[in-house]
């Protein structure tokens, strides 16, 4: 969780079960994971603890949490800590296939490294930011996920329950199946307070995001957006990024147990003016641009779609424009000829990583992307001038017109 409120520090009820992890009595790795849930669960006041059914481990970037973060799983794993549930796991920093050029993979063997301790734990190597992917989530479903984007579009779009977990969180959780009840795990703290009607004309879900993240600081309830998945998962994406979102409720699309609504709601609109800020300007001719693509990444329809797209230009990326691509760590076996197929277009598929999770080899001015998420964090972390826009808008920027 992003804070603690004060004042609310409570002594948890424990089961003996829980009480005898605790202890000791199954190992050390076990022990230690339960005490960090307990210690944060009593600190945000929750009473009590609960089973999950998957757990989602973020935070495992080489490049993020470096030799310490190694050494932390590495004595889990030498406790003879276990994925006690599902357990998937987040991008690393690189390219596992090692095609990218644009993907600095200089940390492949730590990485690689990182990665066999947590599969010899029964971690899943999924390696995506898109979970739901390999285990669709239930309604109600109990879960402790990390990774932002893909918390709000399981509590959005599965109605199913977890808190925005930090890695080690997460990680904690999968080796003990519990987390602690708190939060948007109960129904009480799923209240819709705001009602969004969107008028703007321009349907770019990155932008939208971003403006409710920077403009709406309570559960809201968007009316006036379609039930197009890829586009709610740009939107959600980037509305947790800039703002601390965890549950956007959709008119129509989420399940309707899954939350109530406050007696007084607040009606905000947005147009197409207040998108503006949030879409950019176009890059001009002589900006070296990145143009990417698969932030969340894409699932096997957006993948084959983007083929698709960029095979009927026929054509490769023009000078000083280069077009990345993200996909799952699945893809890396089941898709080959397509990810060859799109080098040959000049086209940079990363498996298992992202730009925001690894290091470039290339210095850019530009990023013109279709994610809100992406220029958010492209901005912050490499300094550069973003302009969201829609996939086909990206490809005639990269290709040409
Ligand atoms: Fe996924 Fe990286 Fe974006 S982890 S949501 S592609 S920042």
């Amino acid at each position: 969780m992003d804070q603690v409120p004060e004042g609310t520090y409570t002594i948890m009820f424990l089961t003996r079960e829980q009480e005898k992890i605790l202890a000791g009595e199954y190992g050390w790795a076990r022990s230690k994971a339960l005490e960090v849930i307990v210690k944060v669960g009593e600190a945000l006041g929750a009473e009590r603890l609960i089973e999950v059914e998957h757990a989602h481990v973020s935070g495992i970037s080489y490049t993020n949490i470096g030799d310490a973060g190694l050494e932390l799983v590495q004595d889990f794993y030498r406790g003879r800590a276990y994925a006690r549930v599902y357990t998937t796991l987040n991008p690393g920093c690189v390219d596992l296939l090692s095609y990218s050029q644009i993907v600095d993979n200089r940390y492949r063997d730590k990485q690689l490294i990182l990665n066999r301790y947590l599969e010899a734990m029964g971690f899943r190597p999924t390696y995506t930011c898109i979970p739901y992917l390999h285990r669709k989530p239930g309604p109600g479903e109990h879960l402790s996920w990390g990774e932002s984007s893909a918390v709000i579009f399981a509590n959005s779009l599965f109605g199913s329950r977890t808190n925005r977990e930090g890695g080690p969180l997460a990680l904690s959780s999968a080796i003990t199946g519990y987390t602690y009840y708190y939060g948007l795990h109960l129904l009480e703290n799923r209240v819709v307070e705001v009602s969004i009607a969107v008028e703007a004309k321009n349907k770019c879900y990155g932008a939208l995001g971003l403006w409710i993240g920077y403009n709406v600081k309570s559960i809201p309830m968007i009316r006036g957006v379609s039930n197009d998945i890829s586009g709610l998962k740009l939107m959600l994406a980037a509305s947790a990024a800039s703002g601390d979102h965890g549950l956007i409720v959709i008119e129509g699309v989420t399940p309707a147990k899954s939350y109530i609504v406050s007696d007084k709601v607040e009606k905000m609109y947005v147009e197409d003016r207040d998108l503006e800020e949030y879409i950019g300007v176009e890059p001009s001719e002589n900006d070296k641009v990145l143009g990417y693509i698969g932030c969340p990444h894409l699932d096997p329809r957006e993948f084959f779609e983007l083929v698709d797209k960029i095979r009927s230009r026929g054509k490769s990326a023009k000078r000083d424009r280069d077009l990345l691509v993200s996909i799952p760590a699945v893809y890396s076996n089941l898709f080959i000829d397509e990810i060859h197929e799109l080098k040959r277009y000049g086209v940079d598929v990363a498996v298992g990583t992202c730009p925001i999770v690894s290091k470039l080899r290339e210095k850019y001015d530009y990023l013109v992307t279709n994610s809100g998420k992406a220029a958010f964090y492209m901005s912050r972390l490499h300094g550069l001038n973003t302009y969201i826009a829609s996939i086909d808008r990206v490809l005639e920027i990269v290709f040409g017109g």
